[in-house]
C-alpha cells in the first residue's frame, strides 16, 4: 500500500507537470488529474477506502502517509491553477493592449453645401408665408420651358447658343418657370408655391457664369392678386433675409410670360447703397425677375384671366450664397474642394 501511494504521488507529479506542454485548455486538464487523484472515485480515495483491511499498526502509518500525498497533490494542483490563471491573463493583457499614444480615428462630420444651406432658408420663408414648395423636372419639353411661357420660336432665348437641346421638343431647363405652367395646369387656384431647382444654360464657365446654376420659382394666382401683393411678398422676403434693413425697388423689364415685368433691385447689402466693389459702384443689386403673370399663360393653363390673376418672380440662387458667404469666384462651389466646402 505504500508504494502504491508513493507511486501515485509521482504519477501526480508527472502528469501535473506534463500539463505545461499543453498549450491549450490547459485550466481543463489541470481539473482532469484533479478528479483523477482527489475525487470521490480517485486514486487516493480508493485507497483510504481500503484501509480496512490493514492491521491496526500500519493503520496510522499509512493513512498518515495518505494524507501527506494527498496534501502535496492538492498543493501542486493549487499552485499550477496559479499559475495557469496567470499566464492566461498575462496573455489576454498583451492581446488587448491599448496604445492611449495612437492618434484616435476620427470621422469628419459632413454638412449641407452652402447653396443648400441658402437655398433651404429661402424656402424656410415662403413656406412661413404659406408658400408650397414643389418639383419639376430639369429634363423639360420645350413646350413647358418656352411655348406655354409665351416664348415664341423665334425668341433669341431659344437659340442653342443658350438652351442645351436633347432633341427638337425637349431640353435641359433653362429656368425654373416651366414649373408655373406644370402648377397651373393640375391646381385650381388660390395658388402659392415656390419652387427650388437646377438650371441650364450653355454659358462658358468664368468667374460669375457657369452652365449649371440655381434658381428658386415663385407663383401666386388667386382672385384680385396685384402688383402691391408682389412687392409685398419680396419686401418681407429680403428683410427676412438681409435683415430689417433691406430695401428693394422694382424696374421695369420685359418677360414674355408677364405683363407688366420688372427687375427687382436690392439695396447692396455692403455699403447700404453708397456703391462699393460688391454692387459695382451702382448701390443696388438686381435679385430677381418677376411681374403679373401674361393673361395669355394663364389661360393656356386653363385659368380664366377675368376672375384670376398672379404674379410670378424667378431668382438666381448663387448671386445671394455669393453674397452671403463673401465668395467672389462662383467656380468654387461647383468643384467639391472640401478645404473650401468646410469653411461654410
Ligand atoms: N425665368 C426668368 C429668368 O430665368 C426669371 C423670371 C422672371 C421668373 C419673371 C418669373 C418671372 O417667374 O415672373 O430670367
Amino acid at each position: 500500500m505504500r508504494e502504491k501511494l508513493e507511486q501515485i504521488g509521482r504519477m501526480a507529479r508527472e502528469e501535473i507537470a506534463a500539463l505545461a506542454q499543453n498549450k491549450e485548455s490547459r485550466a481543463e486538464a489541470l481539473e482532469a488529474v484533479r478528479v483523477k487523484f482527489l475525487g470521490k472515485k480517485g486514486e487516493i480515495t480508493s485507497v483510504l477506502r481500503g484501509m480496512g483491511a490493514l492491521s491496526a499498526e500500519e493503520r496510522p502509518v499509512i493513512g498518515q502517509l495518505a494524507n501527506e500525498v494527498r496534501s502535496e497533490v492538492e498543493k501542486l494542483i493549487d499552485k499550477t491553477k496559479k499559475e495557469i490563471e496567470n499566464a492566461e491573463l498575462e496573455y489576454k493583457l498583451r492581446a488587448e493592449e491599448i496604445d492611449v499614444t495612437m492618434p484616435g480615428k476620427h470621422s469628419e462630420a459632413g454638412r449641407l453645401h452652402p447653396i443648400t444651406q441658402v437655398l433651404n432658408e429661402m424656402t424656410d420663408i415662403f413656406v412661413g408665408l404659406g408658400f408650397q414648395v414643389v418639383d419639376g423636372p430639369e429634363v423639360e419639353y420645350d413646350l413647358y420651358n418656352f411655348e406655354k411661357l409665351n416664348i415664341p420660336k423665334n425668341h433669341p432665348a431659344r437659340d442653342t447658343q443658350d438652351t442645351f437641346y436633347i432633341n427638337e421638343n425637349i431640353v435641359l431647363r433653362t429656368q425654373t418657370s416651366p414649373v408655373q405652367v406644370r402648377v397651373m395646369e393640375k391646381t385650381r387656384p388660390p395658388i402659392r408655391i415656390v419652387s427650388p431647382g437646377r438650371v441650364y444654360r450653355s454659358d462658358a464657365v468664368d468667374a460669375t457664369h457657369s452652365p449649371l446654376f440655381h434658381q428658386m420659382e415663385g407663383l401666386v394666382v388667386d382672385k384680385g392678386v396685384t402688383m402691391t401683393d408682389l412687392k409685398g411678398t419680396l419686401e418681407l422676403f429680403a428683410k427676412k433675409l438681409y435683415g430689417e434693413n433691406a430695401r428693394i425697388k422694382l424696374r421695369p423689364h420685359h418677360f414674355n410670360f408677364t405683363e407688366p415685368s420688372a427687375e427687382v433691385d436690392l439695396c447692396c447689402f455692403n455699403c447700404g447703397g453708397k456703391g462699393c466693389r460688391i454692387c459695382k459702384g451702382e448701390g443696388w443689386i438686381e435679385i430677381l425677375g418677376a411681374g403679373m403673370v401674361h393673361p395669355k399663360v394663364l389661360k393656356g393653363c386653363g385659368i380664366d384671366p377675368e376672375v384670376y390673376s398672379g404674379f410670378a418672380f424667378g431668382m438666381g440662387i448663387e448671386r445671394v450664397v455669393m453674397g452671403r458667404f463673401s465668395v467672389n469666384d462662383l467656380r468654387l462651389f461647383y468643384e467639391n474642394d472640401v478645404r473650401f466646402l468646410k469653411q461654410f
